[in-house]
């Protein structure tokens, strides 16, 4: 009988469960066994983390958020941080171990569902011989290899969601409401949910954006009687001439600095040169969390199968990937190679100038 493990990695993103859950189901159905492995590579170094999964066991996680196996940016095997007694934190390579254990313990194949960084480490891994199969989750949405990724969805429906609301304390106030998003170097969940929650403005990593060409947008709002204004920030967005704002140093372990902060910039910016009253907000991990899209549900649920129908089939090495209308797979290396940027010529980017959003591109 076939043994496989599945573990999760980086950011969580609502579908992970979904995700699991058809994995779990496909497999069982193949008469497979299903382990997973908790905080990411955990249950590979301590059979403590490593729990059985069962289509009992997996019964109702489809709607929730989050996911049951826990996960971790922090934790790349082959440089893992380790605290001595004096509490000093030094860098260990501990994917030997992993192989090793993962050999004894009989497994077929590994499923790894993670971001671009996950999906880096899998692929170390299946360098070193063991068999791997990726599944994209990101609410980044930057994977280039995929249309869509799970969680973008519900991270964009969220934004969405408070954008709406914001609309009618800016109007109440004749304030300009600046909100800051995520999405790291790509403006995807800035630039789809702006575009739906009737943003003035739209910064993108992608266009490096002009404070003169924002203030005269929101300055020309009143000449339509419009008093107040909505500013959308990609927490990537960089001023021309300036650069990405991030909250200082990363963490022990993570390789990724952490972003943050382009919004209040932003937002002190137009208070000073147009002296209109501003007030920014960060929605930050709000946009992580919560029950998945019907969208997201359906694409993780669909991945978790394609991944099972690979490993049925042996080939590894591999990531699933959403080619619509269908699900289509490639190399790990190719899908962690390139990161997916808004294209400048896309409809969708049209669409925001031709209905009168300014992307703070020089005129
Ligand atoms: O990659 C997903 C993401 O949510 C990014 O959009 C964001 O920059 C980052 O993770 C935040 O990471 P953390 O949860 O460690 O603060």
């Amino acid at each position: 009988m076939r043994k496989i493990v599945i573990s999760t990695g980086g950011g969580d993103a609502p579908g992970l469960n979904a995700v699991i859950f058809a994995v779990v189901n496909s497999a069982t159905r193949l008469g497979w066994e299903v382990y997973g492995s908790r905080q990411g590579y955990k249950g590979l170094l301590d059979p403590e983390y490593l729990v059985r999964l069962t289509p009992e066991v997996v019964e109702e996680i489809t709607p929730i958020g989050g996911t049951i196996l826990g996960t971790t940016n922090k934790g790349n095997p082959f440089s893992m941080p380790v605290k001595n007694l004096a509490g000093e934190t030094s860098f260990v390579d501990v994917s030997d171990k992993i192989i090793d254990n993962f050999n004894r313990m009989g497994f077929y194949c590994h499923i790894a569902i993670g971001g671009d960084g996950s999906l880096e480490i899998a692929h170390n891994f299946a360098r070193k011989g063991m068999p791997v199969i990726g599944v994209p989750k990101t609410i980044d949405n930057d994977l280039e290899a995929t249309d869509r990724t799970f969680g973008f969805d519900t991270a964009v429906a969220t934004a969405t969601e408070a954008l709406d609301k914001l609309h009618s304390t800016a109007k109440s106030h004749d304030r300009v409401m600046v909100v800051e998003v995520m999405g790291r170097e790509s403006g995807w969940i800035a630039l789809y949910s702006g575009i739906s929650g009737g943003a003035d403005v739209i910064l993108i990593p992608e266009i490096p954006f002009n404070m003169e060409t924002v203030c005269k947008k929101i300055s020309d709002n009143e000449l339509h009687e419009k008093d107040y204004a909505i500013v959308v920030v990609a927490e990537g967005a960089i001023a021309e001439g300036g650069s990405v704002i991030s909250r200082g140093e990363g963490e022990t372990g993570r390789e990724e600095v952490v972003l943050g902060g382009i919004g209040e910039w932003v937002a002190d910016e137009i208070r000073q040169r147009i002296g209109k009253d501003t007030r920014s907000l960060v929605l930050g991990h709000l946009q992580r969390g919560g029950s998945p899209t019907t969208f997201d549900r359906l694409l993780a649920l669909r991945f978790g199968a394609a991944a099972v129908r690979l490993a049925d089939a042996g080939i590894f090495n591999h990531m699933v990937a959403f080619v619509p209308p269908g699900m289509s797979s490639v190399p790990l290396e190719e899908a962690i190679c390139v990161r997916k940027k808004v294209d400048l010529e896309s409809d969708k980017v049209l669409t925001a100038r031709e209905i009168g959003i300014c992307l703070g591109d020089t005129p």
